[in-house]
This record gives C-alpha cells, sequence and structure tokens, in this order.
C-alpha cells in the first residue's frame, strides 16, 4: 500500500483591513460587525472562523442565521467561492449534508468541524457545544435567540469562546445595539474602505463606483443604514406599531378551513406584488405567501402563481382564494384574469382610511396579539436585482421603511400621505385590510 500524498500546499489569499482586522484579533465573548452594506463584514467573520478551525484541531464552529434558507444563498457562496475554495479543493474540507435532526457541516481532516444552520430549526444545532460561532444578519434574531446561542459555547478546544456577529444597522432602540451599548458585546464599525473590492490605494474602484452608486440611489432609512451604516429609526414611519417580533412568526401548515384571500399590487419596473392571507376563525390574518418581482409579465405571473396552489396535474393543492383583489389598472387586471382562469375584484383604494385599518390590527388585541401577522419565509424567490440595488424584496423590508411624505419647502412638516416609493407590498396588504375591516360590497367580475 502506498501512503496517501502528502497534502500540497494551500495557498490562500485574504487581507482583513480596519474593522475586519481588528475582529480577527479580537478575543472578547461577542463580537459585532455593524456597517452599511458589502463592507466585508460577512467575508470577515467567514475568514476568522476557517483560520481558526484550521489552527485548533477538533474545534467545533457554526454559521447560523435566522433562517436556514436565507443562509444559503448568502453567506454560504462567499464561503465556497472565496473562503474555504482551496481547502475544498485540496481535500481538506469537506461537506456533509446533514438530515432532520443533524445540521448539515464542513468537515476539516484535522477534527475540526463547522456546522450549517437556522434557528429556524434550532434542535439540529443547540444540542452541539461550540468554541466559536458566527451569526450572520444577526438582527433577525431575538435576544433569546442569542443568548440560547452563548449557553452552547463551552467546546473548550480553543483558548477564548466567541460568539462573532455581522448586521446592517436597524433602529437605534433594538435589543443589539442596545447590548452593544451596554458594553456586553463589542461593536466594531466596519467601512466600505475596508473592503478591498471597493476601495484600492484610498480611491474607489471600478467595482467600487457601480457598488456605491447603487447605494448613492437609496432613499430615506435605507440610505441612512445601508450606505452611512447609521442605527436610526425611520422619521414619519407610519406602521409604528410593527415589531418583527410580535408579528413576524414561523411558518406553521395553515388549516384547510380558513379563507383564503389574494391581493395584488401590479407593477414592471416597479416590483408585481402578489399576497396570500390566511383569515383564521377569529378575523387574524397571516400573510403565508408573497411574490415580489420586478420585470416579468402579468402572464409570467400568472403561471407562478397557479404553479405555487396547484400540483403537476393542476390539481390545487390548497383552498382556493375566497376572490383575488387586485389595484385598478384595467389591462393589467385583465391579462390576470384570463391567465389565472379566475376573476378579480377591485381593491378598496382609500389610502388614508385603509392606512388606519392597517394600523388598528397591528396593535395588539386584549389577549396581547395583534390581529395581522407575517410569516417568516413567506416570500417565494428573492429578486436578485432588487437584492442587489439594496431596495426591499418583500413586506418585512417593506413596512420598517414605510413612510409619511414631506411637504416640499414647508419646513420638514409631514404631509398625511405616504411617501410614494418602495409601498408595493404597503399596497397589496391594504388592499387585504381594507376588504375586510372597511365594510361595502365586493365588486367581483367573472368572466363569461
Ligand atoms: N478583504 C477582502 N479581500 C477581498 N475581497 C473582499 C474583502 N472583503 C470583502 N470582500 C468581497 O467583497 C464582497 C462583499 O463582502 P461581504 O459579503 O462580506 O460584505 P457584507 O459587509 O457582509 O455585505 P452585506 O452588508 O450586504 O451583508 C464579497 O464578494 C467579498 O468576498
Ligand atoms: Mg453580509
Amino acid at each position: 500500500m502506498t501512503a496517501p500524498a502528502p497534502p500540497r500546499e494551500v495557498v490562500h489569499r485574504y487581507q482583513p483591513l480596519g474593522a475586519a482586522h481588528a475582529l480577527f484579533h479580537s478575543r472578547g465573548p461577542e463580537v459585532l460587525l455593524s456597517g452599511p452594506a458589502g463592507t466585508g463584514k460577512s467575508r470577515a467573520c467567514l475568514e476568522k472562523l476557517h483560520l481558526l478551525a484550521l489552527a485548533n484541531p477538533r474545534m467545533r464552529g457554526l454559521i447560523v442565521r435566522k433562517t436556514l434558507a436565507s443562509l444559503g444563498s448568502t453567506a454560504l457562496v462567499t464561503w465556497r467561492e472565496h473562503v474555504i475554495a482551496e481547502a475544498l479543493d485540496a481535500g481538506l474540507v469537506k461537506f456533509y449534508g446533514g438530515g432532520p435532526q443533524e445540521a448539515a457541516s464542513y468537515r476539516y481532516s484535522n477534527g475540526s468541524v463547522i456546522g450549517v444552520g437556522g434557528m429556524d430549526k434550532a434542535t439540529r444545532i443547540m444540542s452541539s457545544e461550540y468554541d466559536v460561532v458566527y451569526v450572520q444578519e444577526a438582527i433577525e434574531l431575538t435576544e433569546t435567540d442569542w443568548e440560547a446561542i452563548t449557553t452552547r459555547l463551552r467546546n473548550g478546544r480553543i483558548s477564548f469562546q466567541q460568539i462573532i456577529a455581522d448586521t446592517n444597522p436597524d433602529v437605534p432602540n433594538h435589543w443589539l445595539k442596545r447590548r452593544c451599548d451596554r458594553g456586553a458585546t463589542l461593536l466594531l464599525d466596519s467601512r466600505h474602505k475596508d473592503n478591498p473590492v471597493l476601495f484600492a490605494g484610498g480611491e474607489l474602484t471600478e467595482a467600487g463606483r457601480s457598488y456605491i452608486g447603487k447605494l448613492d440611489a437609496l432613499t430615506g432609512v435605507r440610505y441612512q443604514r445601508l450606505r452611512r451604516g447609521l442605527w436610526v429609526a425611520a422619521e414619519g414611519i407610519i406602521y409604528e406599531g410593527y415589531d418583527p417580533a410580535v408579528h413576524l412568526v414561523d411558518p406553521f401548515d395553515v388549516p384547510k378551513d380558513w379563507t383564503r384571500w389574494v391581493t395584488v399590487d401590479f407593477g414592471y419596473t416597479n416590483p408585481f406584488v402578489a399576497q396570500w392571507w390566511a383569515e383564521d376563525p377569529d378575523g387574524r390574518l397571516y400573510l403565508y405567501r408573497e411574490i415580489y418581482r420586478t420585470k416579468r409579465l402579468v402572464e409570467d405571473h400568472a403561471r407562478d402563481m397557479l404553479a405555487a396552489v396547484t400540483d403537476a396535474d393542476g390539481v390545487w393543492t390548497e383552498p382556493r382564494p375566497r376572490a383575488v383583489i387586485c389595484d385598478h389598472d384595467a389591462e393589467d387586471r385583465a391579462t390576470l384574469e384570463r391567465h389565472l382562469g379566475m376573476g378579480t375584484a377591485a381593491a378598496r383604494k382609500g389610502v388614508s382610511d385603509g392606512i388606519q385599518a392597517v394600523q388598528s390590527r397591528l396593535k395588539t388585541a386584549g389577549d396581547g396579539r395583534p390581529r395581522l401577522f407575517v410569516m417568516r419565509g413567506a416570500l417565494v424567490e428573492r429578486d436578485s436585482e432588487l437584492d442587489d440595488a439594496k431596495k426591499p424584496v418583500c413586506l418585512e423590508d417593506e413596512i420598517v421603511g414605510y413612510v409619511w411624505a414631506v411637504k416640499p419647502g414647508a419646513g420638514g412638516d409631514l404631509k398625511e400621505e405616504p411617501l410614494k416609493a418602495n409601498d408595493h407590498a404597503m399596497d397589496a396588504m391594504r388592499y387585504m385590510v381594507a376588504q375586510l375591516d372597511l365594510g361595502g360590497r365586493t365588486r367581483v367580475r367573472w368572466l363569461g
């Protein structure tokens, strides 16, 4: 038998700059890289995890995000293509798929393991112990999630145990920011100049100009947070009562006897939005599915909408909606009706009474629960162009930045009218609530 060939030399290039450099040297128990979009936060966290796994045999690490599904599309691409690419090629790291009880993981030839998981599938990850955990987009977690993770940090294979995390900023009173403010977590401010893809020798690169250009086109609170990296609240926010900890719920199987509704807001350059709502026996609404896409024709959306509710034989897999409630574009409505083979109803379009009706549903009732919920992961497919432009990709993204318009030249007074930007899921949600809460008969047009 011949001895296995010694591993060839593996060359990996990465230089941590600025806050990323500080992250590499930090050994404190909790460190957060906070900053605008695209500064290299996730890359830095992944690089540190990989380096620790190589240097400390039998180390156990974890890459985690609120939902497993959201992790796959983002961090893991950077992980596989930029961070561990050479180690994978050289056979120093192998991927194991995991199963219902076990998280997927990357296993190193020195015995180190890095698991991959979502807090929505917590049993797969929370029964293990770790040396280092990387939390991506940490603002999505609850503080209870965060603290649960810290209790798993006791594997003892390296001299310190650490939770490292990254995020874009959120509201200034977010639990994570407060945790940093009181000193429990170290906040490192990550900046665009820390990313050599965007800046070289203090000057914007070609790629940097194009990327920063997209961020410069953002408005309002998204500009402040994603371009400038500031923890700011939106001014004049319309749905102040919205709280992800209250209104965002984990997915569940909607009982067959709950009434279903579909609402539609048309768009092509702006996103087209279709929302599926389920109404429980007490009249509470749950958004359980959402299509939010730019640059597709109505007939293609109709096909996607039918695909979501029927099996390969075209048989409905869930109850048909009581109505498909649309904004008023006559031509788009006719096209949608033709391709769905269903009638549609015109939405009640009154903006201010519709907004008031949504506001009152968001309030918690006597039992501590609101009358409107959004299921995590309701979005069918992320629109990558919107993602790249850092625009909202779903209802949860829009609702926190939906603000009153500012009257031009009038000393910044707020007009009683919403700002007409990033309001597409907001309109579709308003149509739903107006349908149920603002009396009057539905005008349904049936196809002959
Ligand atoms: N030091 C570096 N050297 C080379 N490439 C880098 C470096 N830092 C970041 N990059 C690259 O820049 C891109 C953006 O980095 P990354 O995804 O880590 O940003 P981010 O701050 O996490 O962004 P977001 O706020 O959108 O989550 C990635 O392709 C990453 O590989
Ligand atoms: Mg990131």
